[in-house]
């Protein structure tokens, strides 16, 4: 029998580990974003990949979180585009229930008092911060949703970089200019670290846990990045694409010129480059504008790597999950075309990993099809939160729910039986009142898209009768998808089925 004094202390260490452990349930989550970064990084080597990662990629701190997360080899975004592709992800509702197809629109306003996954982090007691580009500000979401948040929101001031005449498509800033003026995704990396030293002990003392959702700014337009970043890329390394010219028998609607590119920059603008198929950049910008891109996304990676080595630094990487996504995906001459904005597989395969304590520090891979909408009810279930409930088919007045999937059971078993199909969306030619939707459907072998006339508000649908061009690549014999096999006979029994099963849309489709 133990004297009552040291009962007493032995009987509240006990309730102590007891509390502690319930605490250490509550884990925080870093949420990470980068902006039109392709999923040409390190750790998605291998054959799924559309257009080669290459040239060697460097990036090893999200090679490193790769290592230690589910790595979706094949994620797509719902919209490739900023605004609605990081609405439906931040909501888990796709975009005909968002109704956000360009920018400026917010949801709120136009769908729905939805519910989004810093939101429900704060509702259910975490400290939500936020900072740089999560949101796609201004109109598109009220300023960076003030609701999401339980402190005021950080923006990097300049985040352009440029002004007047130094307005072009890439900077490589030296060390001196970087001093005078820092870059603004390296003030929000900054930024996160200072929060981080404040949230990370109050989550370690208190039932307070932090949900610290980052958004850089590049590789986005302009490339603008530290100089010392090209050292890894030098000239003699970078190729041109392999297919520079637009698919054969492609139909003009599945085509974007790249406008924002072509018109944004003095450079390229002074080249008075079309825009129109098969008339690309010339060789050089090529090469120059490829080398930049790998420069800002190197550079984007090391700001992630300075994060987590504060999380590391304050030993949380064991309390904390980390995801991170980029919007969309991005052509870098791929097709004669560059930027976002269409259908192609470029565009909507985006880089997506999560790192969950207790259930991926082995590192998983899956080839599964997945999609944006499935990180809300992922984070939800690794947290332990309540899990959100599937949307109704009409779910304008339902605060909260999902229109994803959990990728929970991925972690598990990252061959699980999955859902086959997965959709993606663009709008033309109008953002905001379009009068064409193409629906675009990835299985594992195939891409098939449909253009079709779109019913505007308030009636919001399609009509399938009246196509404007569809869209059939063979991703076994063709995964750079150069021809579109929609017209071709023997593909018709294919199409024919891919066509039902498309229209039939992601709700009937979904057998997991
Ligand atoms: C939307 O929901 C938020 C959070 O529940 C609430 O604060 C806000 O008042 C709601 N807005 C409208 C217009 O209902
Ligand atoms: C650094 O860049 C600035 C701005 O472009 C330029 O004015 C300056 O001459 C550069 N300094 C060096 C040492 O190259
Ligand atoms: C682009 O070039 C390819 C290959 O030369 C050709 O098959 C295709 O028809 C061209 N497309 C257009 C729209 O000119
Ligand atoms: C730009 O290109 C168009 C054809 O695409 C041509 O008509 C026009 O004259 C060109 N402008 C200049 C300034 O070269
Ligand atoms: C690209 O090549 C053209 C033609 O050879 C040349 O006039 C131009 O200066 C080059 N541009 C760059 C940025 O190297
Ligand atoms: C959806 O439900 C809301 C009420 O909750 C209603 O006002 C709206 O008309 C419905 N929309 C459609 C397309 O049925």
């Amino acid at each position: 029998m133990l004297p009552p004094s040291r009962f007493v202390k032995k009987f509240y260490l006990v309730l102590t580990l007891i509390i502690a452990g319930v605490l250490c349930k509550r884990k925080n989550v870093l949420f990470l974003v980068a902006d039109d970064m392709r999923p040409e990084l390190g750790a998605y080597y291998g054959k799924d990949f559309p257009a080669p990662v290459y040239p060697p990629m460097h990036t090893p701190n999200l090679d490193w979180l790769a290592s230690r997360s589910l790595l979706l080899k094949r994620a797509y975004c719902q919209v490739a585009l900023c605004c609605p592709s990081r609405t439906s992800l931040l909501t888990s509702r796709r975009p005909d229930t968002t109704h956000i197809y360009g920018f400026d629109k917010y949801f709120r306003k136009t769908a729905g008092n939805f519910t989004t996954i810093p939101q429900y982090f704060k509702e259910n007691g975490y400290e939500s911060v936020g900072m740089g580009k999560v949101f796609h500000t201004g109109g598109c979401s009220g300023n960076d949703d003030p609701p999401s948040w339980s402190e005021p929101y950080f923006r990097a001031p300049n985040y352009h970089y440029w002004s007047g005449e130094t307005k072009h498509s890439w900077i490589a800033v030296n060390e001196t200019a970087e001093k005078n003026t820092p870059l603004p995704d390296t003030q929000i990396a900054q930024n996160a670290i200072k929060v981080l030293k404040r949230v990370g002990p109050v989550s370690q003392k208190e039932d307070k846990p932090f949900f610290l959702a980052v958004g850089f700014h590049k590789p986005h337009l302009p490339f603008v990045f530290p100089e010392r970043f090209l050292k890894y890329y030098p000239k003699e390394v970078i190729r041109p694409p392999a297919n520079p010219q637009a698919p054969v028998n492609m139909p003009n609607i599945a085509w974007f010129n790249y406008w924002d590119l072509r018109t944004r920059y003095k450079d390229i603008d002074k080249l008075n480059i079309s825009g129109a198929p098969n008339h690309t950049l010339p060789l050089n910008i090529t090469l120059t504008l490829r080398r930049a891109y790998y420069s800002a996304v190197t550079f984007t990676d090391s700001l992630i790597g300075d994060i987590i080595q504060e999380l590391i630094k304050q030993n949380l990487l064991d309390d904390t999950i980390i995801s991170f996504w980029g919007d969309h995906g991005w052509k870098l001459g791929e097709h004669g075309a560059w930027c976002k904005e269409t259908n192609f597989e470029l565009d909507a395969h985006a880089p997506m990993m999560i790192s969950v304590p207790g259930y991926t520090e082995k590192g998983i891979q899956t080839e599964r099809l997945t999609e944006f909408v499935d990180l809300f009810p992922t984070l939800v279930e690794a947290a332990g939160l309540k899990p959100l409930s599937l949307c109704p088919i009409n779910s304008s007045s339902v605060k909260t729910c999902t229109e994803g999937d959990s990728l929970i059971p991925l972690m598990k078993k990252p061959d699980a039986k999955w859902k086959t199909k997965v959709f993606t969306q663009f709008a033309r030619e109008d953002w905001e009142h379009p009068d064409w939707m193409g629906y675009s459907m990835r299985t594992d072998n195939f891409r098939y898209t449909e253009w079709v006339k779109w019913l505007k508000d308030p009636i919001n649908k399609p009509d399938w009768s009246i196509l404007k061009g569809v869209e059939l690549y063979d991703h076994t014999r063709d995964p750079q998808e150069n021809y579109n096999f929609a017209s071709d006979k023997s593909y018709a029994e294919i199409r024919s089925r891919l066509s039902k099963e498309l229209r039939a849309g992601w709700r009937k489709n979904n057998n997991i």
